[in-house]
């Protein structure tokens, strides 16, 4: 098999960014990115093809990849979501003989959502085009979200260095607490709160590789002991298709909701995010609040952050 895509310009893990990469090419294109895109659009892609496949469904992912690659001149030339129904994955194809095949239209990039751990890894094995990780299914990772979120703390605090985040809720089975994760693995002085009940806590191959990199991580089972604490809430979703019962009006597990309580512990100056979607974990009076960044900074921060990925593997020199 071949081994050609594993690393760079394939987007599969969080942990093939340095920080130097992050912060010296990603974050400042993200900026061009943003003015471009403030100001309609440009050329930068005419001419390239992106194919985007999910087997899961997606809202924000999808649509910023097609929207950044439209912003810069370049062309979906096919999109699916829901592969399992609307693919011949229906009727049984292999996940190897789909990639294969959509490589043969001639895209120049292929952004994947799978439904199992290790699918882009996979299909960066056996395409001979780039392959953008949109998610894949847990324990996987979710790079791409996990750039966006950086972008947006880096965007709020002007440093991820001293960073004070607690992570909230399905930790077990959520992909992008896990590449977030990672990344902030790359920074210094930084203190992850994990807040889960206990059959839904973070694993341990993400916690050893947060000590071995200096990271203080701790764990509980109330939001309100951190919440005045931190810069950032990150809050997460029960990830219900990978099984997960978890019943946060229940209180005997602890205290995993952002409300009103949780806005009046929080900072003035800390930010609450979410990958969403979000059904139920933050109740509504949160979203007006200026402190809620997932409606708004964080949304914004998804597309010039798939705009500047799309930019750098498709036109690098340019
Ligand atoms: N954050 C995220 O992955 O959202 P979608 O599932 O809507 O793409």
């Amino acid at each position: 098999m071949r081994t050609k895509f594993d690393g760079w310009p394939n987007v599969i893990y969080s942990q093939q960014f340095s920080r130097r990469w992050i912060e010296q090419q990603f974050l400042p294109l993200t900026d061009e990115m943003e003015r471009i895109f403030r100001r309609g659009g440009c050329d930068l892609l005419k001419g390239k093809g992106m194919i985007s496949f999910f087997y899961e469904p997606s809202t924000r992912t999808r649509a910023s990849h097609e929207v950044a690659m439209r912003r810069l001149g370049g062309d979906v030339i096919f999109s699916t979501e829901n592969a399992r129904e609307f693919s011949s994955a229906k009727k049984g194809e292999t996940f190897e003989h789909t990639i294969k095949v959509l490589c043969r239209y001639g895209p120049n990039v292929i952004v994947i959502r799978y439904d199992h751990e290790i699918g882009a890894e996979f299909a960066a094995k056996v395409s001979n085009v780039p392959i953008i990780n949109a998610g894949d299914r847990a324990p996987g990772q979710h790079p791409t979200q996990e750039l966006l979120d950086l972008r947006t703390i880096f965007k709020h605090r002007g440093e991820i260095d001293g960073l004070n985040i607690a992570m909230v809720g399905d930790l077990l089975n959520g992909r992008t607490v896990r590449s977030l994760s990672y990344l902030l693995g790359k920074y210094k002085k930084v203190t992850i709160y994990y807040v889960s009940p206990g059959p839904l806590m973070m694993k341990d191959d993400v916690k050893e590789y947060l000590r071995r990199h200096g990271v203080l991580v701790k764990e509980l089972t109330d939001l309100r002991e951190v919440a005045s604490k931190v810069d950032v809430i990150y809050q997460t979703r029960t990830q219900g298709e990978c099984g997960a019962v978890f019943d946060r009006r229940n209180q005997e597990l602890g205290y995993f909701m952002v409300n009103r309580e949780i806005l009046d512990l929080m900072r003035k100056d800390a930010i609450i995010m979410h990958p969403l979607p979000c059904v139920d974990e933050i109740t509504r009076e949160v979203d007006d609040d200026p402190r809620a960044v997932y409606l708004t900074l964080q949304i914004d921060s998804g597309t010039f952050a798939r705009m500047a990925l799309l930019k750098m593997i498709l036109a690098p020199k340019a």
